[in-house]
């Protein structure tokens, strides 16, 4: 298991979603040694036209930063890491074009192989993903084990949640989450906020880094992280100014980056959640599925969707206090969705509203928890710490 995280872990610092970059993974030109980072993606402009080598049908005309997240699809549906089809990743040896490695020129094959099944077999709908077959494994199984024939059921969910009957409306348990945090006169009075704390790895790897949140009413938010401890690793941020979004990862592959097409639609709705007044009228579409269990609370579990499902947010809500403690948002690719899971935990009041002290971020490719220790409400807020980053 230790394994596995550590995987994982070093996987993220290579991802366009990953929260901080724990191994530096830049581009070396080996004369200097100097990191060159790519110019950053032109808005609208495709993966096939911004990266040297990216060929297939349905991946080449996603954004540069939607690629990158069918990127960290396929590597979390067969359990590998970049390095594993990419020579030197999470080095600065790395190299992201080369064919060199057979699996690589293998996912190639696949992602063609999985728009033909989804073509041929359910009219274009994305029925088969990697992961359908691959379940975490390079090597898909073929026969069920008998003792797992006769043990637990499984117990992995469907991305769309089914409509259960018997639970309550949608607007009673959205309106009941308004209540438990203070009501909505007192959100409506809040205009802006900053967090600090410190954000802290899992499993030791990562670093104590300062961790900052900027939010302005409705709809602007930045995150920003440095180390103290180590300068070297540069300032990561995470920005949405109302209209555009953008990541600065000093030392990972894209420098800062523009968020485009399904990234862009999940900043965006990140920072409309830090106004919860405005959760119902970020989707269209509502349901209540079945109730479920997290962290041994029982939850009711609210789903919001796009037309089209190009934006998935599914929202679970403690039954006993009514307050959200998981949100996890899902963007499509060609080969799966990207699944972006947020934890809230330990809800204290400010101002006679109650925010969440602990957060935990789950990505693909990395997860991360920060430690809020104080939040200002209604002070100024640095408009440069929600547009771009200059750093
Ligand atoms: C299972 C194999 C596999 C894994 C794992 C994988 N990739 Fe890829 N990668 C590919 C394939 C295949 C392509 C080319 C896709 C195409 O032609 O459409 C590619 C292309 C790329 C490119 C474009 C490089 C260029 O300029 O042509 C980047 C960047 C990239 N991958 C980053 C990543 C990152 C970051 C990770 C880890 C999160 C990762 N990849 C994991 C198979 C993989
Ligand atoms: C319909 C089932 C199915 C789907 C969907 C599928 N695969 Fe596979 N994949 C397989 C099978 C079966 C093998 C093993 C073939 C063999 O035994 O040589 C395999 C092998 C691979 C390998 C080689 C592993 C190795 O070590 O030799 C890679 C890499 C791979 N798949 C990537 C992908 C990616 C990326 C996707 C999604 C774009 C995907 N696969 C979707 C069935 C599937």
């Amino acid at each position: 298991m230790m394994m596995q995280v550590r995987r994982k872990e070093l996987a993220m610092a290579a991802t366009v979603t990953a929260f901080v970059g724990l191994v530096s993974v830049s581009l070396v030109s080996p004369a200097q040694g100097q990191v060159v980072h790519p110019p950053p993606a032109a808005k609208g402009e495709t993966a096939g036209h911004y990266y040297k080598n990216v060929t297939t049908a349905t991946l080449k005309v996603l954004s540069p930063s939607d690629f990158l997240g069918a990127m960290g699809v396929m590597t979390a549906a067969l359990g590998y890491d970049c390095s594993n089809c990419h020579p030197g990743a999470g080095t600065d040896a790395m190299d992201w074009v080369t064919d060199s490695n057979r699996k690589k020129v293998v996912a190639r094959k696949m992602v063609d192989m999985v728009a033909a099944i989804n073509k041929q077999n359910f009219a274009g709908a994305q029925a088969v993903t990697c992961f359908t077959c691959h379940h975490g494994l390079d090597l898909p199984t073929t026969s069920i084990q008998l003792d797992k024939l006769y043990g637990e059921p499984p117990d992995e969910k469907r991305d769309i949640v089914p409509v259960q009957a018997g639970e309550p409306p949608v607007t009673q348990i959205l309106d009941e989450y308004v209540t438990a945090l203070g009501g909505a006169a007192k959100l409506a009075a809040v205009k802006s906020y900053v967090a600090t704390g410190v954000s802290v790895g899992y499993a030791g790897v990562g670093g104590n880094a300062n961790f900052q949140v900027f939010a302005e009413a409705p709809n602007k938010r930045g995150m920003w992280i440095n180390f103290p401890e180590h300068p070297d690793r540069g300032i990561g941020a995470w920005t949405f100014d109302g209209t555009n979004g953008y990541i600065s990862q000093p030392r990972a592959y894209m420098g800062v980056w523009n968020l485009d097409g399904s990234d862009l639609l999940g900043a965006k709705l990140d920072a409309v959640l830090g106004f919860p007044q405005g959760i119902k009228a970020s989707f269209p579409n509502w349901r209540v599925g079945p109730e479920d269990v997290i962290q041994g609370k029982e939850v009711y579990v609210v789903q919001g969707s796009t037309v089209g499902n190009t934006l998935i947010g599914t929202f679970y809500f403690d039954k006993q206090t009514h307050l959200l403690i998981r949100y996890v948002r899902q963007t499509p690719t060609p080969i799966g969705r990207v699944s972006i899971q947020q934890d809230f935990e330990d809800y204290k009041e400010v101002n006679g509203v109650k925010f969440p002290f602990k957060y935990s971020f789950l990505w693909l490719d990395g997860r991360f928890t920060a430690e809020i220790k104080e939040i200002k409400v209604n002070v100024p807020v640095d408009a440069a710490k929600l547009g771009k980053p200059q750093v």
